[in-house]
């Protein structure tokens, strides 16, 4: 690890403060697009505390090595045995974790690969090297796939990290799950049905996770990330052929129903979860109401909080949303990174408009949908292009970031803060930055 070499600055930019890397852009699959330049100063944050808390870093798996050969060794792994019952429910506490404003973050590449976050996963992985199926079918066997997720699931996020964030001020995680998640039955008939054997001790992490949550205080919302055949074509919905098949295809959209069936009847009884999320970024079809109709399939389901994403549609699920009296949240995504609009504009001009357009575009659709509505990823990231021609950039980006967070403190129901570092585990520093710039 160099992260003792890197000063300051570097760290900081390599939390994505400076852009380091860019999340794929919604509806853009751009698996070779080069890694941004750097251009930001470095804000105020004390240096040492975010040293002594790199050094605390590693970087996942750690047990493997490249041979001269080009083949990879794993060695074998056998996790810890993990508690795997959730306490009794208790619901006037779950009703406290449901309907509080909630202050969130992402947990991604936890459960849902993505390359830019979690490289090292990726070092043998298979094919274009970008998603999640890529490492299932990479690393040379089954066995070695399944030791290296088993170890990146046990040792990624731990119950310490749990404490950590609910020490910051968040009461909520939302945590990206693939289908693959639930296990081999469910990768049956899909693209992970070769892999299948991979997830065989999925689930129990997944659930392990929202205990640690539990321990912590802290609300889970268990986000459908990757549902069968894709919902939007992205790598980080688990495939890499860029095809999205979820909507055309019944026999998908039945898996997809059977999915959120089995964790409706896991999760609705779970203290700690505050919901589950339909699907993650999806298109925006015609169809993607009738994901709803989750609501009737069980007695179960009929009692748990629903988060769909609006697929970047504001106003026609405000409506949907608006219109319907049980408990359906719109999941609303806010970036200013990925268009050539948003490239062309100023730190500055974007955070005008967060204070103006935005705030007023979020204030109106939160009153349409009866303020069920979150913004459940967010980040400070900005093309290098905006900060161009900044004389302050650490300032400007600053303020943009603190413009984010007040606007989604105050117009929305709830904001989960995604956070944009290439390197594994540090994203907590990142949020720290964030929790930093809120109290200045
Ligand atoms: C790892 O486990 C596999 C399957 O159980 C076994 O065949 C192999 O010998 C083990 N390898 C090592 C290095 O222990
Ligand atoms: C659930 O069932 C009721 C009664 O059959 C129906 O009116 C309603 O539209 C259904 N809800 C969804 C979301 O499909
Ligand atoms: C409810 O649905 C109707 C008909 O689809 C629509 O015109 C109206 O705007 C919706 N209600 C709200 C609160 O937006
Ligand atoms: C952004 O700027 C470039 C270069 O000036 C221009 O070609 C492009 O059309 C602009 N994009 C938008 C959406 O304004």
């Amino acid at each position: 690890m160099v992260f003792s070499q890197i000063g300051f600055t570097s760290l900081l930019r390599s939390l994505g403060l400076a852009q380091g890397l860019l999340k794929p852009a919604p509806g853009a699959l751009d698996p070779n697009a080069p890694q941004q330049s750097l251009s930001t100063q470095a804000t105020t944050l004390p240096q040492t505390s975010l040293n002594a808390f790199a050094a605390t870093l590693h970087d996942s798996p750690a047990s493997v090595e490249v041979l001269d050969s080009g083949d990879c060794y794993v060695q074998n792994y056998t996790g810890p045995s993990l508690i795997d019952s959730y306490s009794p429910f208790d619901p006037v506490k779950a009703t406290i974790y449901r309907y509080r404003q909630q202050q969130s973050v992402n947990l991604g590449s936890w459960f849902v690969h993505e390359q830019w976050m979690t490289p090292s996963t990726f070092k043998c992985s298979s094919g274009k090297q970008l998603s999640e199926h890529d490492i299932a079918s990479g690393w040379g066997s089954t066995t070695a796939a399944r030791a290296v997720l088993e170890r990146h699931w046990d040792s990624f996020i731990s119950q310490e990290d749990f404490y950590y964030l609910a020490s910051i001020g968040i009461n909520t995680v939302r945590i990206p799950i693939g289908y693959w998640s639930l296990g081999p039955t469910y990768c049956r008939d899909t693209a992970f049905a070769d892999v299948a054997e991979v997830y065989a001790n999925s689930w129990s992490r997944v659930k392990h996770a929202i205990i640690m949550a539990d321990q912590a205080g802290l609300g889970v919302l268990v986000d459908l990330h990757g549902a069968p055949g894709s919902q939007n074509g992205q790598p980080h919905s688990g495939i890499s052929d860029g095809q999205t098949t979820l909507f055309a295809d019944p026999s998908n959209v039945e898996k997809t129903m059977q999915i959120l069936t089995f964790l409706a009847g896991e999760l609705s009884e779970v203290t700690n979860v505050v919901g589950v999320q339909i699907l993650n970024e999806p298109k925006n079809v015609d169809s993607l109401e009738d994901f709803c109709g989750i609501r009737n399939v069980s007695s179960a389901a009929e009692a748990l909080p629903l988060y769909i994403h609006d697929g970047f549609d504001l106003t026609r699920f405000s409506r949907y949303v608006g219109n319907r009296s049980d408990f359906v949240v719109q999941d609303h995504h806010s970036y200013f990174v990925y268009t050539s609009a948003d490239e062309n504009e100023t730190a500055s001009d974007h955070a005008t408009d967060v204070r103006s357009t935005v705030l007023n575009d979020l204030d109106y659709a939160s009153r349409t949908g009866h303020r069920n509505l979150v913004v459940d990823e967010w980040s400070c990231a900005l093309a290098p292009q905006s900060l161009a021609e900044e004389s302050d950039k650490g300032g400007a980006q600053q303020r943009f970031c603190t413009d984010q967070s007040i606007a989604y403190s105050s117009a929305v129901a709830g904001w989960g803060f995604w956070g944009e570092i290439p390197i594994d585990r540090l994203f907590r520093v990142c949020l720290r930055i964030v929790f930093a710039l809120q109290l200045t």
